[in-house]
């Protein structure tokens, strides 16, 4: 199938506001879901302001910023999907919230449209057998920010076809990504690899080993990343780090999944990181 219009459940949350905007910069009519008239107006507010500086830096002309945000159309109701080829949904990571959704878009979209997934952690299949479409549901997993990081993880289940595969990775293919496939295991490839660090720069930390400057210099300066591990963390949000890392633990059992007290204590405080303004750095 040739995917045209795409809906995005999520719309205003972080990973959400990142995939519209790439879907419509991509050439992708684009429609969001959200119950609030406020956080929608919020939501395109960041998008407007990330395609000015697109404009700014000469990335794209001013035009190409308008023929972006009118392909964007937000709505209230999941009927706003009916014509959508691919719906992806990338809300809080909330199983049973995350159930209720792709049932009821099961019940709305149509028979071919594809249901897609950007959780980080949960298991797939679960969502695909709250649908009558299995087959048809497979995870799309981007990396924040996801207009600019390269990799998208497509994400099989059991259950997804050999087509719905296929269409997934051509979308991939024409948002401009790498693409990896991986298997509906938590954490796939990147945060199999990804949380273990992350963890193990907190406990370093907590432990008084080095301070948090000089973790991420270390890392910036040594290995030549864009950020340290501890900016990665706050970037990430300090809660759906925990969150993952929970997950991660309770399926394996391995002690390198094992929460920090610290993150723990961090997320307690509501210092979430990059959203709540306060997390191993202060954002104004
Ligand atoms: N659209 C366009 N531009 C955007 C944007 C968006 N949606 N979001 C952020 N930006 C731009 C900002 O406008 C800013 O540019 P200006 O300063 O010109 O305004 C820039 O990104 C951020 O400033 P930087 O100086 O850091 O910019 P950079 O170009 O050097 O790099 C970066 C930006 C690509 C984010 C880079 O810092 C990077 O690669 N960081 C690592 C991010 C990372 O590790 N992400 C993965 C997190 S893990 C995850 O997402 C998945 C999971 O499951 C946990």
């Amino acid at each position: 199938m040739k995917i045209k219009k795409v809906g995005v459940v999520g719309f205003t949350g972080v990973m959400g506001a990142g995939i519209v905007q790439l879907c419509a910069q991509s050439g992708y009519q684009v429609v969001g879901f959200s119950r609030s008239p406020e956080r929608t107006k919020k939501a395109m507010t960041l998008i407007e302001k990330h395609l000015g500086r697109l404009v700014e830096k000469e990335k794209i002309s001013a035009a190409e910023k308008s023929a972006v945000l009118s392909r964007i159309s937000a709505t209230n109701t999941f009927a706003g999907f009916v014509n959508c080829d691919l719906v992806i949904e990338s809300v809080v990571e909330d199983m049973e919230l995350k159930k209720e959704l792709f049932s009821e878009l099961d019940r709305v979209c149509r028979p071919d449209a594809i249901l897609a997934t950007n959780t980080s952690s949960l298991s797939i299949i679960d969502l695909a057998m709250a649908t009558r479409r299995p087959n048809q549901v497979l995870g799309l997993h981007f990396f924040n920010p996801a207009p600019l990081m390269p990799l998208l993880e497509v994400v099989k289940t059991i259950a997804t076809s050999d087509d719905t595969l296929a269409t997934g990775k051509a979308f991939g293919e024409s948002l401009d990504k790498t693409i990896i496939v991986a298997r509906d295991a938590p954490g796939y490839i990147v945060n199999t690899l990804l949380i273990p660090y992350l963890l193990n720069a907190i406990r370093m930390l907590e432990r008084g080993q080095a301070g948090r400057d000089d973790i991420d210099t270390a890392i910036k300066a040594g290995l030549n990343y864009p950020m340290g591990p501890l900016q990665v963390a706050d970037y990430i949000g300090l809660d759906a780090l925990l969150f993952i890392a929970n997950i991660m633990y309770e399926e394996s059992k391995e002690p390198q999944y094992a929460a920090p007290p610290l993150l723990k204590k961090m997320v307690t405080a509501g210092w979430l990181g990059r959203k709540s303004g306060k997390g191993f750095y202060e954002y104004h």
